[in-house]
């Protein structure tokens, strides 16, 4: 008999939300084995996880999940019975450099996974749940008004977001034809600590500190919704114990903020931060080509999982990006680490050309 009451594989567990989402795991729930499977791209890095590798409870094991022999050795190996998967190529402007990337991850990626819980749990499927975590991005875009709901057609409109919507697809085409127990949930732009300074937050953050041109993409007037890392995490404990498999819900902080108004909020955050003269951090503020096909407005109703689950954000944004703030200016050694190498060369090809 197995001292552990679940065995799970998390997938992308080095990453931003992935590590958060092991750290969770690990410490509350002692009783369960977590087995924490990541290739360690760009992305993903083992420094993330350093307060609980030495749990007993905690397995780290190196491997890509496009790779089927790998993926069923791991099922194998642990008994996996649980899959909660956060592994993916997840930002929108690597993903107009090189869509394949993406569609090889998160689509063929996910189909490995799915294939694999098929067949290491031989259809027979009790106890067992596969967890996708994905995003609202699938919705599409919005105008002034409007949310996306639980109900709302995918309408995917950029090569990250139509990689997971093909991958939500093949999760529900799984439950529906081989009666996989999988749940989706889909949640909005979340923010808080290891964040990689690629994404709009962690990046003007860190320009910032630096005194580096803040590069606004358009006008500024785009509004995405954003929700602490750890509020993510604590929602995907709620809908993996408490969610009724074959449905999906979705999270997000009920908190639109307009790109511009949020980078000026930092730049006054981080001027009293620095003991810098208020205003001059907004003045590294650069207005810059937009990104093709630039998706206008993301705003989630989570009501249901409010509703059904009890789930609501813990933090006013205020003080979780203060918290954020504090945390990277806290933390310079690993934004060094994580932005030598390969991040130069992205951030010039990026960014040069604008
Ligand atoms: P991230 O880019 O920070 O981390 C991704 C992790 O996956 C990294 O550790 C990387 O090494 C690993 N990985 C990538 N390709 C892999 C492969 N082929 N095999 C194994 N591991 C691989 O991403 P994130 O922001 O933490 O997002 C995690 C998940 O949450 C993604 O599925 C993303 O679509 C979803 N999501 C993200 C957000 C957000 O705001 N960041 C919002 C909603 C949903
Ligand atoms: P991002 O963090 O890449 O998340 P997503 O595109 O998945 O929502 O971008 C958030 C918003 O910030 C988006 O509207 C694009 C914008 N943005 C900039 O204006 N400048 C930047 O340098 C980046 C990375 C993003």
């Amino acid at each position: 008999m197995s001292q552990y009451t679940k065995r799970i594989l998390i997938t992308g567990g080095a990453g931003f939300i992935g590590s958060h989402v092991v750290r969770l795991f690990v410490k509350k729930y002692p009783q369960y084995l977590i087995v924490n499977l990541d290739a360690l791209t760009y992305a993903g890095n083992l420094e993330n996880l350093k307060d609980v590798d030495q749990s007993p409870n905690y397995l780290f094991e190196l491997g890509d999940i496009k790779d089927e022999v790998k993926v069923d050795e791991i099922f194998a190996k642990h008994s996996i019975d649980h899959v909660i998967h956060l592994a993916a190529e997840s930002h929108v402007d690597r993903s107009i450099m090189d869509p394949l990337a993406f569609v090889k991850t998160n689509v063929l990626g996910t189909t490995v996974l799915l294939n694999a819980c098929k067949k290491n749990w031989r259809n027979n499927f009790d106890g067992k749940l596969f967890y996708q975590v994905s995003t609202d991005e699938v919705y599409g875009t919005l105008g002034e008004t409007g949310f996306f709901t639980e109900e709302t057609p995918y309408d995917p409109r950029s090569p990250y977001s139509a990689s997971k919507a093909a991958a939500d697809h093949f999760v529900m085409a799984y439950h529906h034809t081989y009666h996989l127990p999988v749940i989706i949930s889909n949640c909005s732009n979340n923010y808080g600590s290891f964040h990689f300074p690629e994404k709009l937050i962690p990046l003007m953050i860190n320009n910032i500190r630096n005194s580096k041109p803040l590069p606004v993409y358009g006008k500024g007037d785009n509004v995405r919704d954003w929700l602490w890392v750890e509020d993510h995490a604590r929602a995907i404990d709620t809908i993996f114990h408490k969610g009724k498999t074959g449905e999906k819900y979705n999270i997000g902080g009920f908190n639109e903020w307009k790109n511009i108004d949020l980078v000026k909020f930092l730049c006054k955050l981080m001027d009293k931060k620095l003991g810098r003269p208020l205003g001059q951090s907004e003045k590294l503020i650069t207005y810059v080509t937009d990104r093709p096909g630039h998706d206008q407005r993301y705003a989630i109703d989570a009501s249901k999982l409010n509703r059904e689950l009890g789930w609501k954000p813990s933090l006013q944004f205020e003080e979780g990006l203060e918290k954020t703030v504090d945390w990277y200016l806290a933390n310079e050694e690993w934004v060094k680490h994580v932005t030598s190498g390969e991040y130069q060369k992205y951030y010039s090809d990026q960014y040069a050309k604008r």
